[in-house]
């Protein structure tokens, strides 16, 4: 990876800061992280710094096409081409259909689903001219299992998962350009905070750093797709196996189906600082 340079989206904390260590760990030349909180991006960035990899941040909106495709433009000219795009961004507000605001929905699928097709559009062509380069996507096995309480986020990820699937595909003759998608369960970061399943010695929240090394892996392997941990793989084979009344009673035995209900996440003031902030931007009026 010496020559590679890495674009991180939501580099700035949680897991995408773990994947910003990782890249830089793993010798990556350059380092760029995107996200919304100037201090968090900061922080990461003069850790990586620290730690000898060329590394550069910026303010971008991922929902916000014009925004990715003006910063797309600026990280080309600045710092150079990129050949690795790390889609990690996302958020959730972790809240039913019926309570949700219709903004809140909205930009769920904005950033989540949206901003991948804004970041790929704008970075991908120029890998296919060089013929290297690498998407990944930092999606959620929820994508799979969606759960109560969070549908806005559970059907952004399957919708992203449907878009790495279709890309996958369709990169299949492209020759130094591949994908790779991760599904990780629940992962201890501030995203899903609060969240309890019911037997959590059974199924632990992952550690992000684990997350983070895991993706590196399957980038270097040229891995499609990882399901974290690896166990995962078993609901993808009872899913496809058993029938919906078999998998409500999985749901209601293991917890899955009211986990959400202790859901914290980021306080309330956060997702009032996204609408207002991101309102214009989408061209949305507030409801209500
Ligand atoms: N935590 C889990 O349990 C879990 C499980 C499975 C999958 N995942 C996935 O892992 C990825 C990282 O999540 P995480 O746990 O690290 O969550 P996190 O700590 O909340 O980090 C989310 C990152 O996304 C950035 N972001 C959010 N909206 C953005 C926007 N509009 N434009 C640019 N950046 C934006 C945030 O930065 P700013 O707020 O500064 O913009 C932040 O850096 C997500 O795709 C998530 O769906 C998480």
């Amino acid at each position: 990876m010496s020559g590679d340079v890495v674009l991180i989206t939501g580099g700035g904390r949680g897991i995408g800061r773990h994947l910003a260590r990782e890249f830089a760990k793993c010798g990556t030349k350059k380092v760029i992280l995107w996200g919304r909180t100037e201090k968090c991006l900061k922080d990461t960035c003069e850790e990586i710094t620290l730690m000898g990899t060329e590394c550069h941040y910026f303010i971008c909106d991922v929902a916000n096409r014009e925004e990715v495709y003006k910063q797309a433009k600026v990280v080309r000219e600045k710092v150079g081409d990129v050949t690795i795009l790390v889609n990690n961004a996302a958020v959730v507000h972790g809240k039913s259909l019926m309570d949700s605001d219709d903004d809140a929905l909205l930009k769920s699928q904005h950033i989540n689903t949206m901003g991948q097709f804004w970041t790929t559009k704008a970075f991908l062509p120029r890998m296919l001219e060089l013929q290297t380069g690498h998407v990944v996507c930092v999606n959620s096995i929820l994508s799979l299992s969606p759960i109560p309480g969070t549908i806005d986020y559970c059907t952004s990820k399957a919708s992203s998962l449907a878009f790495m699937e279709s890309l996958t595909l369709g990169l299949l003759d492209c020759p130094g350009v591949g994908c790779t998608t991760v599904l990780p369960f629940h992962t201890n970061t501030e995203m899903f905070q609060g969240m309890r399943v019911r037997f959590p010695k059974l199924f632990p929240p992952l550690k992000p750093e684990v997350v983070a090394q895991r993706t590196v892996d399957a980038v270097r392997t040229n891995t499609a797709f990882v399901y974290l941990p690896w166990t995962m793989n078993a609901l993808v084979i009872l899913k496809s196996v058993l029938p919906q009344s078999a998998l409500e009673e999985i749901h209601r035995f293991s917890g899955t189906y009211t986990c959400m209900n202790t859901f914290k996440g980021r306080t309330a003031g956060f997702w009032n600082s996204v609408i207002t902030s991101t309102d214009q931007s989408y061209g949305l009026q507030q409801s209500g």
